[in-house]
């Protein structure tokens, strides 16, 4: 094991991205001079393959990761950073399954790119899929929110929202590619469908990136002036969204989000402010995660194939 993470160390150090080096490095123990107690208690090194660092959500994911990972001596994880580039994240998992990995986790960042190479990856050792599923279900686990069951409750608090008279909804979505995205959608088309006064009168695709949402929508703004709610598949969308609507004056779009994180630009303080009528919460599953590797590390049976995780509706 430790000749494993010996060269481990050495390739780790091209992979970490600036951001996570520290943090990592900290986890890892791989400042540590090896024969070090801590390096010696490590049992297991875990690959976390992240889809991107540049969305808040994602650095809360990890710094769960990193929180609940440092309360075990026996683990450490190695993190990399696709940057939402899909076939780079194929690569930094070949990177990881070369290191010598004990256990994957992987949050995709699409799905049909990266279904082989997860496959591949479960051929040999544990995977666990956090948030966006993969089109297989060659896995050991998936964990995550229902994202179709938000997309409904989302339909149904707009729908209540516009009440009796209805009225003209835009769909935000994220990545197309991506599950959660698909699922958001359907679950909230199919909500609405059912309010013959209530029209979806654009779609418009942001990536789930703040700024794209807001260009978007600013070279749609002037159609938009019959527009009562924006339905966004995250809260940075939404709120990149609102921004444009506001720049050009029109104070009369409601915005509704989803991921309700804590913090500053998250969608609790966005509901707060008045800015989203509501957001859903969005577990990010990463202390799960970390819960659940260290179980199937150490052979427990029995564990179900799919964690999901609670969504709540945050409203002034
Ligand atoms: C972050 C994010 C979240 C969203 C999730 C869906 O990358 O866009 O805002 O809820 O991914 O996978």
């Amino acid at each position: 094991m430790l000749s494993k993470l010996r060269n481990i160390r050495y390739g780790a150090l091209l992979l970490l991205s600036a951001v996570l080096l520290p943090a990592a490095f900290f986890l890892s123990g791989c400042e540590r001079p090896v024969g070090d107690n801590p390096e010696d208690q490590v049992k297991y090194v875990i690959g976390m393959s992240q889809a991107n660092l540049g969305e808040p959500w994602r650095v809360v994911m990890n710094r769960e990761i990193m929180e609940e990972a440092a309360k075990h001596e026996e683990i450490k994880v190695i993190f990399t950073d696709a940057a939402q580039d899909s076939q780079k994240q194929v690569k930094d998992v070949e990177k990881l399954l070369g290191y010598g990995i004990d256990l994957l986790m992987i949050s995709p960042n699409e799905a049909e790119p990266l279904t082989p190479i997860v496959e591949k990856a479960y051929e040999g050792i544990p995977v666990i899929v956090i948030d966006r599923d993969i089109q297989s279900e060659e896995y050991t686990m998936f964990i995550g929110a229902n994202n179709e069951l938000i997309g409904r409750q989302a339909g149904q608090f707009i729908a209540e929202l516009l009440g009796d008279r209805g009225g003209n909804v835009v769909e935000i979505q994220g990545l197309p590619g991506s599950i959660p995205a698909q699922d958001r959608s359907k679950g909230f088309g199919e909500v609405i469908a059912g309010y013959k006064n209530i029209e979806i009168v654009d779609t418009v695709v942001a990536d789930w990136l703040r700024d794209k949402a807001e260009d978007e929508v600013h070279k749609r703004i002037r159609n938009y002036s019959n527009v009562d709610v924006i339905y966004a598949h995250n809260d940075p969308m939404a709120l990149g969204a609102y921004r444009a609507a506001s720049k050009f004056g029109n104070n009369n779009i409601k915005f509704v989000g989803i991921d309700g994180l804590l913090g500053e630009e998250g969608g609790i303080q966005l509901v707060k402010e008045g800015i989203l009528k509501a957001t859903f919460t969005y577990p990010t599953g990463g202390k799960e995660a970390v819960q659940y590797a260290i179980k199937l590390l150490k052979g427990e049976k029995g564990l179900p194939k799919r964690i999901t995780l609670e969504s709540n509706t945050i409203t002034e």
